[in-house]
C-alpha cells in the first residue's frame, strides 16, 4: 500500500474514520473521500472510493441521522448509486465532486447516496512492475467496492439492497457485467486473491448502461457491418484519419460477411408489441430478427431503423413542444440553421442540413436509410479493424494481453477472414497478409486467453440464470450520434437480456456523441420508479 498517496482509512472498517466525515457547504452534502477499499491493493491510486451523502441523513461527522428525509426518502431506503469511472479499460481515479462527469449534484437532489470508485486498468503494474490491471481485474476491483461498502453498511446511509450501477463506455461495460454476474463464481478466485470481503454479496439491484463496449468477439465485425458504406475513418483516440487502402476494404467486407451469419445465429426475437412497423406480431411472422445477405435488408435491419426513427422522433417531439434545454425550431433544426445554446459534448453531431435523409410529417421522424445516415451524418470514427486493431494497439488489446506480452491479438475471427483474403492481394499485399494472419491466429486455442475476454463479456452470462444473482432492472442509453461501436451492439444486448426474461428499458438518444446519453433528470426518474417512489 502506497501510503504517501492518500491515508484517510487506516482499516478497511469505516468506523475507524468517522472523524474523516466532512460537510461540503457547496453541494449541501456530507463526504468521506480516498477510502481504499482492498488492503491489498497493487494500485492503491486507483483502488479507491467516495461517499456523498445527502444531508439529511447524517447529523454529524459519521453520526447517520435515522429521522432524517429527503424526497421521501430516509438514511434507511435511501437508493445508492455506484458510478464507475472506468474509460477505455484503463486504469481510473473515482471521480470527486466538482469533477464535470461527476454529475452528483442531479443525485443528491433527489435523495440518493453516492458512491464513486476508481479502478485498475490494462496498463497497471505493482510495485514489481508486473501488470496487474488486464481483464477481468477491472470488474473484480468494482465488485471489491461492493462487497466493501456491504460489510461497512452500518456507517454508511443508504439502502445496500438498492445498489444501482452507472458506468459509460468501458464503464457501461462493467455496468453490465456487474448487473448479470452478482456472486458469479467464476469471479470468486479472483475476488478472494484482491483481498475482498468473501462473506459479502456484489449483485447490484439495477444496472444503467451507457454506451457500452461489450461483445468485443465480435465487435469487429459489427463495427464493418455498419460503417461498410464509409471507407474513411475520422481522426480520434483510435488513430489519425484515414483512407481504406484495398486490403483493408477486402478485410471489410468479408468481416462485415460474417458478421451477417453471425447476426443471424443469435435468432434475436422482436420484442411482441415494439414490432418496427408498429402492427402486432403475426404468428411465425418476423419474430425472429435477421439480416439479409446484403446487410441491409431484412427485420434486424429495420428493427434498428425502428430505433434510429423513435430516436429522432423523440428528439423533435420535445424541439417541437419547446421541452428541450435547446430552443429553435424543428425547420431550422432540419436546415441546419442553429446553434447549439448549451455546451455540446465532445465529438457532437455537426450542425448540417439534413433534410435529405431525415424527414419529419409532425408525429414522426423518418430515416431514409442507414447509409445515407453513416455518410451523412455519423461518419466511420475507427478504421478496420476497429478493436482488435492490425497495429495491435487498442485498449482492447491491451486489456487482454498477460504476461510479458502487454498487449495481444485476441480475434482468431479476424485472422480466419485474413487468410480468405491470401490469394486476392498477391505481391506486397501476400506479405501483408501473410504477416497478419500469422499475429491473429496465434490467439487461437490460447485457453488462458479465451477465458479473459469471456470473462469480460456479458452475453455470456446473460442466461447464467441460477448460477448468478442478476439485477432486476437495466437501463440502456446509447448516442444514435455514437460511432464508438456498432449500434447494433447495444441493440443485441438489451434483446438478449429481454430474451432472458430481465426487465430492459433501451433508447438511442438522438445527437448524443460516446457519452452519458440521455435527457436531463430521466435517469433520476428511472431510479425513483424502480425503487418504487
Ligand atoms: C472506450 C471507447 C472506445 O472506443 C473503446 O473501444 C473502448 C472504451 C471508452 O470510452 O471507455
Amino acid at each position: 500500500m502506497k501510503e504517501e498517496i492518500h491515508v484517510t482509512n487506516k482499516t478497511m472498517e469505516l468506523q475507524d474514520c468517522k472523524g474523516d466525515w466532512f460537510f461540503n457547504e457547496k453541494h449541501g452534502c456530507w463526504c468521506l473521500e480516498d477510502i481504499l477499499y482492498t488492503e491489498k491493493a497493487l494500485a492503491s491510486e486507483f483502488q479507491r472510493l467516495s461517499i456523498y451523502v445527502p444531508a439529511e441523513y447524517m447529523k454529524e461527522k459519521g453520526e447517520i441521522d435515522r429521522e432524517g428525509r429527503r424526497k421521501g426518502y430516509t438514511a434507511a431506503t435511501a437508493p445508492v448509486i455506484l458510478q464507475n469511472n472506468s474509460a477505455g479499460y484503463m486504469q481510473m481515479p473515482h471521480l470527486r465532486l466538482d469533477e464535470p462527469r461527476c454529475n452528483a449534484g442531479q443525485y443528491l437532489d433527489r435523495g440518493f447516496v453516492l458512491v464513486t470508485c476508481g479502478n485498475r486498468g490494462s496498463e497497471s503494474v505493482d510495485e514489481k512492475g508486473n501488470w496487474c490491471g488486464k481483464s477481468p481485474a477491472n470488474l473484480v476491483d468494482l465488485k471489491t467496492v461492493i462487497r466493501f461498502l456491504r460489510h461497512n453498511m452500518a456507517g454508511i446511509p443508504g439502502d445496500l439492497n438498492r445498489i444501482i450501477s452507472v458506468g459509460t463506455s468501458a464503464g457501461g461495460a462493467m455496468s453490465t457485467l456487474l448487473g448479470i454476474t452478482g456472486n458469479h463464481k467464476d469471479f470468486l478466485p479472483y475476488l478472494e486473491e484482491n483481498g475482498a470481503f468473501m462473506e459479502e454479496r456484489d449483485d447490484v439491484f439495477a444496472s444503467q448502461i451507457y454506451c457500452p463496449i461489450v461483445d468485443l468477439e465480435h465487435a469487429d465485425l459489427a463495427y464493418e457491418w455498419m460503417f461498410a458504406a464509409d471507407k474513411e475513418n475520422e481522426s480520434s483516440h483510435a488513430g489519425p484519419a484515414g483512407v481504406m487502402t484495398p486490403f483493408r476494404e477486402a478485410l471489410s467486407a468479408k468481416l462485415k460477411e460474417r458478421y451477417i451469419t453471425y447476426f443471424n445465429s443469435l435468432n434475436l426475437v422482436n420484442p411482441v408489441g415494439n414490432r418496427w412497423d408498429g402492427a402486432e406480431a403475426e404468428a411465425g411472422l418476423d419474430e425472429i430478427l435477421r439480416l439479409g445477405s446484403d446487410g441491409r435488408s431484412g427485420s434486424g435491419y429495420e428493427y434498428l431503423m425502428k430505433l434510429l426513427n423513435e430516436s429522432a422522433t423523440t428528439y423533435l417531439s420535445r424541439l417541437e413542444a419547446g421541452t428541450l434545454e435547446e430552443s429553435f425550431s424543428v425547420e431550422d433544426y432540419l436546415a441546419g440553421n442553429y446553434e447549439h445554446q448549451v455546451p455540446a459534448p465532445m465529438m457532437a453531431a455537426p450542425v448540417k442540413d439534413k433534410r435529405k435523409w431525415l424527414s419529419w410529417d409532425g408525429s414522426r421522424a423518418v430515416i431514409t436509410s442507414l447509409d445515407d445516415y453513416i455518410l451523412n451524418y455519423r461518419r466511420r470514427m475507427k478504421p478496420c479493424t476497429s478493436f482488435d486493431t492490425l497495429g495491435m494497439d487498442s485498449g482492447e488489446n491491451r486489456v487482454f494481453g498477460d504476461g510479458d506480452k502487454p498487449f495481444m491479438h485476441f480475434n482468431p475471427e479476424i485472422g480466419e477472414a485474413i487468410g480468405e483474403l491470401a490469394e486476392e492481394f498477391p505481391g506486397e499485399f501476400s506479405e501483408e497478409c501473410g504477416k497478419y494472419y500469422e499475429a491473429y491466429m496465434a490467439a487461437k486455442g490460447d485457453k488462458k486467453l479465451e477465458r479473459r475476454v469471456a470473462l469480460f463479456n456479458p452475453l455470456n452470462y446473460i442466461e447464467a440464470g441460477d448460477s448468478a444473482d442478476a439485477a432486476r432492472h437495466f437501463r440502456i442509453r446509447v448516442g444514435a450520434y455514437d460511432a464508438d461501436t456498432s449500434l447494433t451492439i447495444s441493440m443485441t444486448l438489451a434483446l438478449k437480456l429481454a430474451m432472458a426474461g430481465h426487465e430492459v428499458d433501451y433508447a438511442l438518444v438522438w445527437d448524443k456523441p460516446h457519452c452519458d446519453a440521455d435527457y436531463p433528470g430521466e435517469l433520476c426518474d428511472w431510479v425513483e420508479k424502480i425503487c418504487g417512489q
